[in-house]
């Protein structure tokens, strides 16, 4: 494990996926994403912001397609817990109708973003429309989702890095740490 002083962040715990491995799998979610869309000519990954943007950056560079991107904002109304209600603070800029569209977020944890977003994208009339996230925690789910092409699947820890925050900090780091409240100095 790596030295704890050397974290950026007090409030780091441990890393739990390495950049190396965010990588690998990064680079084969690209390799699946071209073979799938291999005749595609309107493909447009579209981002939910700020999330994830490192994790869309990246992606975009392994998938050997023409690709067009987007972002929306969506934030969910609640303090610590999702309540169910997603709001959108902006919108996409893309006429999505006709296009192949691959929904890209961070995470999915009571899955309500991804199902919410993916029903409003749906009455807009994409041509296909998919689901992909770096990270999934199962336990948490409170609805039925399906994540498309999905990074990793991790337990129930709150996650910081590569493009995750906790309350804003955290998003550079090149890997996925979980954080320990405990060990945050004021
Ligand atoms: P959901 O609507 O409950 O699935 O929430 C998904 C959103 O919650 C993600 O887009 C993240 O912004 C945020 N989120 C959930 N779990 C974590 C975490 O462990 N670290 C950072 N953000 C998280
Ligand atoms: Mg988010």
């Amino acid at each position: 494990m790596e030295n704890q002083n050397h974290f950026p962040y007090d409030f780091i715990d441990r890393v739990i996926i390495s950049q190396a491995d965010i990588e690998t799998r990064v680079t084969a979610l690209g390799e699946r994403i071209t073979h799938d869309y291999q005749d595609s000519e309107k493909l447009l990954l579209l981002g939910l912001l700020r999330g994830s943007v490192v994790f869309l950056t990246d992606l975009m560079r392994k998938i050997h397609r023409p690709i067009t991107m987007d972002f929306m904002s969506v934030s969910s109304y609640s303090k610590s817990e999702s309540t169910g209600f997603v709001r959108i603070d902006s919108d996409h800029k893309t006429n999505i109708r006709g296009w192949d569209v691959i929904l890209i977020d961070d995470i999915v944890d009571s899955g309500y973003t991804i199902r919410t977003v993916r029903k409003l994208l749906l009455d807009r009339e994409p041509k296909s429309l998919k689901t992909c996230a770096l990270l999934d925690k199962p336990d948490r789910h409170k609805v039925d989702v399906k994540i498309d092409y999905l990074g990793f699947s991790i337990p129930d820890y709150f996650v910081v890095g590569y493009g995750l925050d906790y309350d804003e900090k955290g998003r550079n780091l090149p890997y996925i740490a979980s954080i320990d409240l405990k060990k945050q100095k004021e």
